[in-house]
């Protein structure tokens, strides 16, 4: 696929905002740190055709817009020290580029090109510049063939969230439209900061599993071989009726909750993405499995976050088991280690969490990427682990800049070993797509055995 790049350029917010440095919450300087992509595509309607011109102008006036109330995002990280940042407020603005390609909208959004979606997201070479000098979003807008564009969008995950990403779309595709923001931003982020005296004192902090290393495959003394295995994507359905049967399956056993309220989709589905993970990867009975589980604290902390909490609330909660376990029980083991892990996950495990985070001297060994001043060696969490991320409840589509609606959202990349998505079909049928990253050699294996396994 071939992508000419054409122009590249600054939006800054229109207005002047509070500039200074601000502290990060320990949230936001562990886990992913770099960048995370997102890509929408839409078909232009005959009255826009002919204003194509106007399409990048109206993107950048609404950013700038935009950048006002989300002022965080126009400003720059800093490392401070041993792996912790630091945000500048100071207003430098976020990267803009218009680019063109001989692609269409229909060959994009089949979805087996998602292995090309990197070239319709702006890169950010970590390696190349200081970590100061790299916009915190960054936004590419695509022209296709035949009346498509693509608007690829890339944040650091330092500053937002999933949550707090979205709200930011949702906002800026209302100002595009001409209507009022909906929801201010809270940009406080000292509620989700480590505090004197310590809100939960050391000696009490609870076991936070997410923190230790996980499980190697039997056998292996560390991921080293694993690490070099290539990787491929792939995007499956699941249809409502598949989704019920597995719901169904899950809380008929008797692993079923015991408190009356029944597994969700995400605790069946996730809990059969592990069992079928196990089964393709081959692995042996006594083989130990981590599933990594990222969480939003934002309604599970006590009072609940303010609303429009802008920044990480996102945690990992954790369910290990041995593979034996899971693939040998019924479907309602694997959902109930899932909801033993999020029931974890209250007020106090969150600020014991934090407290905890306070007190390591050095962040880098919690950081998920690689880059110069951070993590120096690419940490593994694939074979024999995986993560599932939940986008079901995130306002994900009906992304309206002016022109309609998208005809397809996409979560980029994800090419790695056990990287899963769960979102919701976009025709809001019920049914759910499975974004998935696996190791070449496992892939078909997985999906014969999500399948066979559903009917
Ligand atoms: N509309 C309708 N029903 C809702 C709802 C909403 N907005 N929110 C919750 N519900 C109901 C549904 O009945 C749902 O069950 P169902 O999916 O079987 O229909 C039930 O409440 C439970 O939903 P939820 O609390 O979301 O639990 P879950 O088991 O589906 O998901 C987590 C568990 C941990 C994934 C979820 O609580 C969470 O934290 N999600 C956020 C993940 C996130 O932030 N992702 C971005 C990462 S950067």
């Amino acid at each position: 696929m071939s992508v000419t790049v054409k122009g590249c350029c600054t939006v800054r917010p229109m207005e002047p905002t509070w500039c200074g440095r601000v502290a990060l919450s320990e949230w936001d300087q562990i886990g992913k740190v770099t960048h995370v992509p997102i890509i929408y595509f839409y078909r232009l309607p005959q009255n826009w055709l002919s204003q194509e011109h106007i399409i990048a102008s109206t993107l950048k006036d609404s950013l700038s817009r935009v950048l006002v109330p989300f002022y965080p995002l126009a400003g720059r990280l800093h490392w401070t020290n041993k792996g912790r940042l630091e945000l500048d407020c100071n207003a430098s603005g976020i990267r803009f580029i218009e680019a063109e390609s001989s692609s269409t909208l229909e060959h994009l959004t089949d979805f087996s090109a998602s292995s090309e979606y990197h070239y319709l997201v702006p890169t950010v070479d970590y390696y190349s510049l200081p970590i100061h000098e790299l916009p915190l979003l960054q936004v590419q807008l695509t022209k296709l063939k035949c009346g498509g564009i693509c608007i690829g969008v890339t944040f650091s995950h330092a500053v937002a969230d999933g949550p707090s990403a979205w709200h930011f779309i949702c906002e800026w595709a209302r100002l595009a439209r001409g209507e009022p923001l909906q929801t201010v931003p809270f940009l406080d982020r000292k509620v989700l900061r480590a505090g004197e005296p310590p809100l939960v004192p050391l000696t009490k902090c609870q076991a936070h599993t997410e923190f230790d290393d996980p499980p190697l495959l039997l056998g292996q003394t560390d991921d080293s071989e694993e690490k070099k295995k290539e990787t491929t994507m792939a995007t499956i359905k699941i249809s409502k009726t598949q989704v019920e049967t597995l719901k169904k399956r899950a809380n008929e056993s008797w692993h079923r909750p015991r408190n009356g309220r029944g597994y969700t989709r995400y605790e069946s589905v996730t809990g059969h993405i592990w069992r079928s993970a196990c089964k393709a990867r081959n692995h042996k009975e006594n083989q130990p499995t981590m599933l990594t589980i990222p969480i939003d604290s934002r309604g599970r902390m006590e009072p609940p976050l303010p609303k429009g909490y802008f920044g990480n609330a996102n945690l990992d909660t954790v369910a290990c088991s041995l593979a034996g376990d899971l693939v040998s029980e019924p479907l309602g083991f694997a959902a109930s280690r899932i909801r033993e892990a999020i029931e974890r996950v209250n007020d106090e495990y969150v600020r014991s969490g934090i407290e905890f985070l306070k007190n390591q001297e050095d962040l880098r060994r919690f950081h998920q990427d690689l880059h110069p001043e951070g993590r120096e060696e690419e940490p593994f969490y694939g074979n024999p682990n995986l993560s599932v991320v939940s986008w079901l409840r995130l306002p994900l589509y009906g992304m309206d800049f002016g022109w309609g609606k998208e005809v397809y959202m996409s979560p980029a990349t994800h090419d790695f070993d056990g990287d899963f998505v769960l979102l919701p079909d976009p025709d809001e049928d019920g049914s759910v797509l499975l974004c998935l990253g696996l190791q070449v050699l496992h892939i078909d294996a997985f999906t014969k055995h999500f399948y066979q396994d559903i009917a």
